[in-house]
C-alpha cells in the first residue's frame, strides 16, 4: 500500500536535538550548528526521517531559548544564518525533513515587540501582552506560573502587572489581537520560505486565554493557584489553529508536519486538534502519561505504577484510533531519562530495559519521537548537589522550598529523579574526556557513565541500543500494519507485562513485553501459535510462537507477525 504524500508523517520517525547539549564545535562548552552538522551523519545512520531541532533563535536564555528575543535571527551561540542554511542543506540531502521549535505562546522580555509594548500604555504595541491593573493593590488573578510563584510581574514604569505563564522573562502574547497573530503567521512563512519543513509548536494549547482572565479554584488562603484550567485548549484556540494552516501552508506545495505541544490535552480534544478534516495540527504531544509517577508536584516521584502508565497510554491509542493520531514519545528536554524512570538502570537491566522500553513504545500506532540519547539508552545523572542544577524550573523550585523552611533534602531527591536537568547533560559520543561533546568544560557536566555508555561502543554493535532502535525504525518504514493496524490491549491488568496486539484484515503483529526482573509466562490466544519472530532484545528467542505460552525472560521484549506474507 502507498500512503498519500499528505500523511507521510504517519510513517515517520522524528529524532529530537537539543542544540546547547548535542555537539559543540568551537570549544565553548555549548552546543551550536555547526557541530550538529557534523553529527548529521549519526543521525542519519538511525535511520530516522525528521529532526526536530529545539530552539536556536536569538535569545537572553534564560530558559534556554524557549525565551526569544528574534525570531528570524540565529544566536550567535549556536552561530550563524548562513550556517543554519548549511545545516538545513545538509540535512536535505541526507534525504531528511526539519521540524522548527515555534514558541510563540511567549516571547523574550528582551524582544522589541514586548520593549516597545512596556514602554507606554498608550504605544501600538501595548495590546500585544496582557497589561492589567493590580486588583486590591495585588496581582490581577491567583494564577500561579508554571515555573513557581505567582504568572503576574509588577512593572514600575506604565504601573501595571503583565502575564507570564512562564518565568517573569518569557512574557505571554496576547492572541486576541489579530496584529499578533498576523506577526507569528509572518514568521513562520519566514521559515518555511527558507526551506524548512514544518513546525513543533511550543505549548499551543495556552495561546487562547479564559475570557476575562477569571481567578481560578484554591484553596482559602492559597496565593496562587494552578490555573491550568484557565489557559489550556482556551476558548479560541481551535480556530486560531485552523487560521493558521489557512495562512501559513494552505497555498505552499511541499510535505510539511506539525506538532502541537499540549499540556494537560485530554484525548477528546487532542481528536479536535489532530481530525484532518479540521485542519488544525498533524499530531500533538499530549501528557498524560508524564504525570503517572507524579504526586503533589512533578517533583514528588510516588514510584511508578506500570498499569496505570499502560492504560493511560492505551488509552490514547484507542480515542484517536477513528480520527486524529497521536504522537509517542518517552522522553524530550523537558523529562528525565526513559531507562532510569519507567525502566531499569542497574547494570544487568539497562540494555534490555532501554530496548523494552523502545519497543512497546515504538510498536504503538502513532509517530515515534527519539530523544538525543535516548537511542543510546542514555540515564539519569546522579545530581548530588543543588549547584549542579541549571534549568531554572529546577532553580526556582529548590529556592522556593529553600525560602519556605521546607525539605530541601527531599526537594533535590525529587530534582535528581524528574528534573529536566537530566535529559540536558551533554550527549555522550565517546569514551574519552567530555565524552566528546566539546574540547573544554560543557556547560553541564557530562555523565560519568559516558565511559562505558557512548555512541562510538553502540553504533556498530549488533546488539546495542542503538541497534535495536535502528530495527524498530527500519520496521515502521516497512510494515504498513505499524501504521495501520488496529491496537488491542492485552492483559492490561498485568503488573509486569506489558502486551498488545496490532491487526489489520489480513495480518497481525502481537507486542509481548517483561518489565521486571522475574521470568514471567505469557499466555497467548491459540490464533498466534505459528507468528514468527520478527524482533526481540534478547538472544535466544523462540523464532516462532509454538504453544499458548511465551516465557519471557526479564525484561525481554518481542514482536512476532501472524500472516507474514501481507504484513498490512
Ligand atoms: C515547553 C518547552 C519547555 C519550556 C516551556 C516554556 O514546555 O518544552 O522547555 O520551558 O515550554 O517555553
Ligand atoms: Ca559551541
Amino acid at each position: 500500500m502507498t500512503r498519500p504524500a499528505s500523511d507521510w508523517w504517519k510513517s515517520a520517525v522524528v529524532y529530537q536535538i537539543y542544540p546547547r547539549s548535542f555537539a559543540d564545535s568551537n570549544g565553548d562548552g555549548i552546543g551550536d550548528l555547526a557541530g550538529i552538522i557534523g553529527r548529521l551523519d549519526y543521525v542519519r545512520a538511525l535511520g530516522v526521517d525528521v529532526i526536530w531541532l529545539s530552539p536556536v533563535y536569538r535569545s537572553p536564555q534564560a530558559d534556554n531559548g524557549y525565551d526569544i528575543s528574534d525570531y528570524r535571527a540565529v544566536d550567535p551561540m549556536f552561530g550563524t544564518l548562513a550556517e543554519f542554511d548549511a545545516f538545513l542543506a545538509r540535512v536535505h540531502e541526507l534525504g531528511m525533513k526539519l521540524v522548527m521549535d515555534l514558541v510563540v505562546n511567549h516571547t523574550s522580555d528582551q524582544h522589541p515587540w514586548f520593549a516597545e509594548s512596556r514602554s507606554t500604555r498608550v504605544g501600538s504595541k501595548r495590546d500585544w501582552y496582557f497589561w492589567r491593573d493590580a486588583r486590591d493593590g495585588a496581582e490581577p488573578n491567583n494564577w500561579g506560573s508554571l515555573f513557581g510563584g505567582s504568572a503576574w510581574q509588577w512593572d514600575q514604569s506604565t504601573e501595571q502587572y503583565y502575564l507570564h505563564l512562564f518565568e517573569r522573562r518569557q512574557p505571554d502574547l496576547d492572541w486576541t489581537n489579530p496584529e499578533v497573530r498576523a506577526a507569528v503567521h509572518d514568521l513562520m512563512s519566514w521559515w518555511l520560505d527558507r526551506g524548512v519543513d514544518g513546525f513543533r509548536m511550543d505549548v499551543i494549547n495556552f495561546i487562547s486565554k479564559a475570557d476575562g482572565l477569571p481567578d481560578a479554584p484554591g484553596i482559602p488562603g492559597q496565593t496562587f493557584v494552578n490555573a491550568i484550567d484557565r489557559f489550556a485548549d482556551g476558548p479560541h484556540v481551535h480556530d486560531y489553529l485552523a487560521e493558521m494552516t489557512r495562512v501559513v501552508f494552505a497555498d505552499r506545495d511541499g510535505e510539511f508536519m506539525t506538532v502541537g505541544e499540549m499540556p494537560a490535552v485530554t484525548p477528546d480534544e487532542a481528536r479536535l486538534y489532530t481530525d484532518p478534516a479540521r485542519h488544525e495540527l498533524n499530531m500533538v504531544f499530549q501528557f498524560e502519561h508524564m504525570s503517572v509517577d507524579q504526586g503533589a508536584d512533578k517533583f514528588d516521584y510516588v514510584g511508578l505504577d506500570l498499569v496505570a502508565l499502560k492504560k493511560s497510554l492505551h488509552r490514547w491509542q484507542i480515542a484517536l484510533a477513528e480520527t486524529g493520531w497521536n504522537s509517542l514519545y518517552w522522553n524530550n528536554h523537558d523529562q528525565p531519562r526513559v531507562v532510569s524512570r519507567f525502566g531499569d538502570d542497574h547494570p544487568d537491566y539497562w540494555a534490555a530495559s532501554a530496548k523494552v522500553l523502545a519497543t512497546v513504545l515504538h510498536g504503538m500506532r502513532g509517530t515515534p519521537f527519539v530523544y538525543q540519547g535516548e537511542e543510546l539508552g542514555m540515564t539519569n545523572y546522579p545530581f548530588r548537589h543543588p549547584w549542579e542544577l541549571q534549568d531554572i524550573e529546577s532553580l526556582n523550585y529548590y529556592n522556593g522550598v529553600l525560602e519556605a523552611g521546607g525539605d530541601t533534602g527531599a526537594a533535590l531527591a525529587g530534582l535528581t529523579r524528574m528534573s529536566r536537568d537530566n535529559a540536558r547533560t551533554p550527549m555522550q559520543w565517546d569514551a574519552g574526556p567530555h565524552a566528546g561533546f566539546s574540547s573544554s568544560a560543557p556547560w553541564m557536566p557530562v555523565n560519568p557513565n559516558h565511559t562505558w555508555l557512548n555512541a562510538e561502543s553502540q553504533v556498530c554493535a549488533a546488539d546495542s541500543v542503538f541497534a535495536h532502535y535502528q530495527a524498530l525504525i527500519h520496521l515502521r518504514h516497512r510494515l504498513p500494519i505499524l501504521v495501520d493496524g488496529d491496537f488491542t490491549p492485552l492483559m492490561a491488568e498485568d503488573p509486569q507485562i506489558w502486551a498488545y496486539t496490532r491487526t489489520t484484515p489480513t495480518a497481525g503483529l502481537v507486542v509481548l513485553a517483561n518489565c521486571g526482573r522475574d521470568t514471567r509466562a505469557v499466555d497467548v490466544d491459540p490464533e498466534w501459535t505459528g507468528a514468527t519472530l520478527l524482533l526481540g532484545n534478547l538472544p535466544n528467542a523462540e523464532a516462532s510462537i509454538t504453544s499458548t505460552t511465551v516465557e519471557l525472560a526479564p525484561w525481554e521484549a518481542r514482536i512476532y507477525l501472524a500472516r507474514p506474507g501481507s504484513a498490512g
